[in-house]
């Protein structure tokens, strides 16, 4: 062999061997969750509440921790619709203010929802023209607003129930918006009045139960396959993943891979792990925070494996601020990553280590898919 090839190879192989050791060195020592979901390219976020921004430890944590925030409450109809045809988007501007602030993304949640509605909306006796106005002007206002300022939406929430059916509500046939009937028909409105209003903005069908394969995952994809053949403006569907213990979702490798077939992606929207607490709000069995970080670990783990799996988000961070402990009358508690002292539980760690272990190689893939609509 020639010197020179001689000597290229030598510098091939110790160019690939300085690569190789970068990629390790960064992967075992990553200091956050932000800094190890960079190294795939994956989005990690929380919801949050901006009512907490000005609590140093909250605001700390989350700017060191997630490259990606989601209102829990501020961009919801109670919010930015109190009155009728009224909109205050002063909650929801301080998400994307704080975000902007610390380079994170923003993810709007939700344009459309058949609970947690204004009192306003839940009791007035509206028609089905005056309904079909009302969704129309509500979606197009907040999206515009949020225009540039959101990458994606949730742009319907749990339209779907167990079996995969519509479910009833004021949306569908309650009277609706005179698409009763119709299945899923409503809610392919709702996104096509959204892309409307913001065409670079990614648009999630987002719901709760649907993480693996089962009879309300499959009405799911029967009807983001119905739209993507419909041209209907589609990008996402987001799994909440609220579990618990005995209630892990099975299948999730599976559901995303059929989901991604379809040319979407998919994001992990909401998840927190509940463990059953006694009237203190103390463990019933401290040994579950190990249960519940090898859970943490494995979803994570599966989203960061799958390129088409573009973020993994948990319903808040913190202990000291979960629904889990209010929405399960006290059984339930501690289900997120950090304590309510803001000290990172087993859970956080399990999470790290999935990110950081994740291989690479996708990791340019999925910024392909994270961008294409
Ligand atoms: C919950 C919030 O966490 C609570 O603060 C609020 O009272 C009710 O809504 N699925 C969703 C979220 O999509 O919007 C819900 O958030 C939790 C279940």
């Amino acid at each position: 062999m020639p010197m020179d090839r001689q000597l290229k190879n030598i510098l091939t192989s110790v160019l690939a061997a300085l690569v190789l050791l970068f990629i390790s060195v960064l992967s075992c020592h990553a200091q956050s969750l932000s800094q190890a979901a960079a190294r795939i390219n994956v989005q990690v976020g929380t919801a949050v509440n901006p009512f907490f921004f000005s609590n140093p430890q909250y605001a700390q944590t989350l700017a060191r921790e997630f490259n990606m925030i989601e209102p829990e409450n501020a961009m919801k109809w109670t919010a930015t619709e109190p009155a009728p045809g009224k909109f205050n988007f002063t909650a929801g501007d301080e998400v994307v203010a704080f975000a902007a602030v610390h380079h994170m993304k923003v993810r709007g949640h939700n344009l459309l929802w058949g609970q947690h509605n204004p009192a306003w909306l839940d009791s007035g006796q509206f028609t089905t023209e005056q309904l079909h106005e009302m969704m129309k002007a509500h979606i197009i206002a907040v999206a515009s607003h949020y225009r540039g300022k959101v990458f994606a939406w949730d742009v319907v929430n749990e339209a779907l129930g167990n079996h995969g059916e519509v479910k009833p509500g004021i949306w569908y046939d309650r009277p609706g918006i005179g698409l009763a009937g119709k299945e899923t028909e409503y809610v392919a409105q709702a996104f096509r009045w959204a892309h409307q209003a913001d065409p670079d903005a990614l648009l999630f069908y987002n719901d709760y139960d649907a993480e693996g394969l089962n009879a309300k995952s499959n009405g799911i994809y029967a009807m983001v396959k119905d739209f993507k053949k419909r041209g209907v403006p589609i990008d996402g569907v987001g799994l909440q993943m609220h579990v618990g213990l005995d209630n892990v979702p099975k299948d999730v490798a599976a559901n995303i891979e059929r989901l991604t077939a379809l040319g979407l992606q998919v994001q992990i929207t909401e998840m927190d792990v509940r463990l059953p607490i006694n009237s203190s709000g103390e463990l019933l069995d401290p040994t579950d925070l190990e249960r519940q970080a090898k859970i943490y670990g494995e979803i994570a783990g599966i989203c960061a494996a799958h390129p088409g799996c573009t973020a993994f988000q948990t319903w808040g961070f913190t202990d000291r601020y979960s629904w889990i402990v209010h929405f399960t009358h006290g059984k339930y508690g501690q289900p997120l990553l950090f304590n309510a002292a803001y000290e990172p539980k087993p859970a956080y760690q399990a999470v790290l280590d999935a990110l950081s272990k994740a291989n690479p190689k996708i990791a340019r893939r999925r910024a392909e898919i994270a961008a294409r609509h």
